[in-house]
């Protein structure tokens, strides 16, 4: 197993988009913050020089600044490009390989970043091994690892054949999420939930994965995976099962991935009458996407999780673009009283545990008061317990980071990967008709349905909190 720090990171797709949009703002970042002093190597096949590479790095970065309304750290990007190296080449040619060996040098432990798409990686470990350039080494993939099951299991063989499980580091960025680790944290670090987290309180469930904007720019990547497999296997099950997973007996990768196991192995596997799926009006006139296609751009679906803590109580989970904003957030909706013994005109049920995970970060309980006067009527409040911005370390930069230190706790085990693919993979195709939406509405009418006669919450905008 490999402890020690990576000594090299090596990214393959250096000209692609990934790169573009998260691996060089995620570089820069260390570099500002603490030096990043390890050789960067960038590889591809589209016949670039370094030059052209540093150019293309000094392009995204300067775009992510804009984006985020800040200006380039250029003393930042001056170190990160004397850092930067280039290797152009098919993968399929072993010359590939033998070049990279030689950029590497001195390197004994490299981490080697595999953003380009899943049927290259059988190649491109292949030739990392042929060349030398596996041993010591540790691999990082992006997700959707697979297509189903059958697939990640076929990739997760691909990757074994060269690269121990402790090597290997799949990327599902939600984890790197400061409002995700915050949920771990808020459940385990208090011990006021553990006696109400389970069916004996909670009435049920939801998670709203809303995204306001549409696939524009990505139609022909999105018409080959989905919400489903987009989303949902991934972020939003990873999601469900740090709240749901039991207590692990100490903070180290080993015990968390024990817990989370346990509890995507309790997740009753979807059959089609538990989702509804949904594609916005317009989706079949984005380029790249089929004008018949079938492929759904929102989900909803009811989850069980037949454990002893929640056999009974439902997880509601919807996923959509073109929903009416952009918000990702948990309600943990507790029972009504046993008895009613004020608010006789029957109160709506106002006893709930709201975690908004971006764009803010947002931890609140909902609770009744007394209003002032002389009959006992309440009305429902919000306390607050986390409110901010969300302006953390980006998620790349964070796992990045844990990567090259060897430090894999955020990332995916092999066993956890398939486990959430055997939750989804009788529902992953047309097993269910898609239904129409309109852009801007909480997606299909028939969505409704799952939640009951409760409805599902439709998150709002956030309201600022008082300084
Ligand atoms: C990605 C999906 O993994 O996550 C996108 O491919 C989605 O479709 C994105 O928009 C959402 O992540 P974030 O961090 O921007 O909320």
């Amino acid at each position: 197993m490999t402890t020690s720090a990576s000594d090299a990171l090596v990214f393959f797709g250096a000209t692609g988009d990934l790169a573009y949009k998260q691996i060089f703002p995620a570089l820069l970042a260390m570099v500002a913050r603490d030096g990043l002093d390890v050789p960067v190597i960038g590889v591809a096949h589209a016949g670039w020089s370094v030059e052209q590479l540093r150019q293309r790095a000094h392009d995204s970065v300067a775009a992510a600044a804009q984006k985020a309304g800040g200006t380039l750290d250029e003393a930042a990007f001056t170190k990160l490009a004397a850092r930067l190296q280039y290797v152009d080449g098919d993968y399929n040619d072993a010359a590939t390989f033998v070049q990279l060996k030689q950029a590497l040098g001195a390197a004994q432990a490299p981490l080697h970043y595999l953003a380009i798409p899943p049927v290259l990686f059988g190649t491109v470990v292949g030739g990392l091994k042929a060349a030398g350039c596996a041993d010591g080494a540790r691999v990082v993939v992006e997700k959707p690892f697979g297509r189903d099951l059958a697939s990640a299991q076929a990739l997760n063989r691909t990757l074994h054949a060269v690269f121990p499980e402790t090597s290997v580091f799949r990327i599902d960025h939600y984890l790197g999420k400061e409002a995700v680790q915050n949920l771990l944290y808020f459940r385990f670090a208090n011990s006021v939930l553990e006696p109400v987290w389970n069916n004996r309180y909670v009435d049920r469930v939801q998670i709203t994965m809303a995204e306001e904007f549409g696939v524009d720019g990505r139609g022909s990547f999105y018409e080959g995976v989905g919400a489903i497999r987009d989303v949902l296997q991934n972020h939003l099950l990873q999601v469900t099962s740090l709240l749901a997973m039991d207590a692990p007996i100490g903070s180290d990768p080993a015990a968390l991935n024990a817990e989370k196991l346990r509890l995507f192995r309790a997740m009753r596997p979807l059959a089609p009458a538990d989702v509804v799926r949904g594609q916005y009006r317009g989706y079949r006139e984005v380029a790249g996407v089929a004008p018949d296609s079938e492929v759904e751009t929102f989900v909803a679906l009811r989850l069980a999780i037949d454990t002893w803590r929640w056999s009974g109580v439902p997880f509601l989970i919807r996923a959509g673009k073109k929903l009416p904003l952009t918000t990702t957030q948990v309600m943990v909706d507790m029972k009504a009283p046993p008895l009613s013994v004020f608010d006789a005109v029957g109160a709506p049920q106002s006893n709930y545990f709201r975690f908004r995970l971006s764009p803010q970060v947002v931890l609140a309980e909902g609770m009744r008061v007394k209003r002032a006067g002389e009959t006992m009527q309440g009305e429902p409040v919000e306390l607050v317990a986390r409110h901010h911005s969300g302006a953390e370390m980006s998620p790349y930069e964070r796992l990045l980071g844990d990567a090259l230190r060897g430090d894999n706790a955020l990332f995916t085990s092999d066993e956890c990967v398939e486990a959430a693919w055997r939750v989804v993979d009788n529902v992953l195709d047309h097993e269910t008709a898609v239904r129409p939406y309109a852009p801007g509405s909480w997606g299909p009418p028939e969505a409704a349905a799952l939640a009951g006669d409760e409805g599902w919450h439709d998150p709002q905008p956030e309201a600022t909190p008082p300084c």
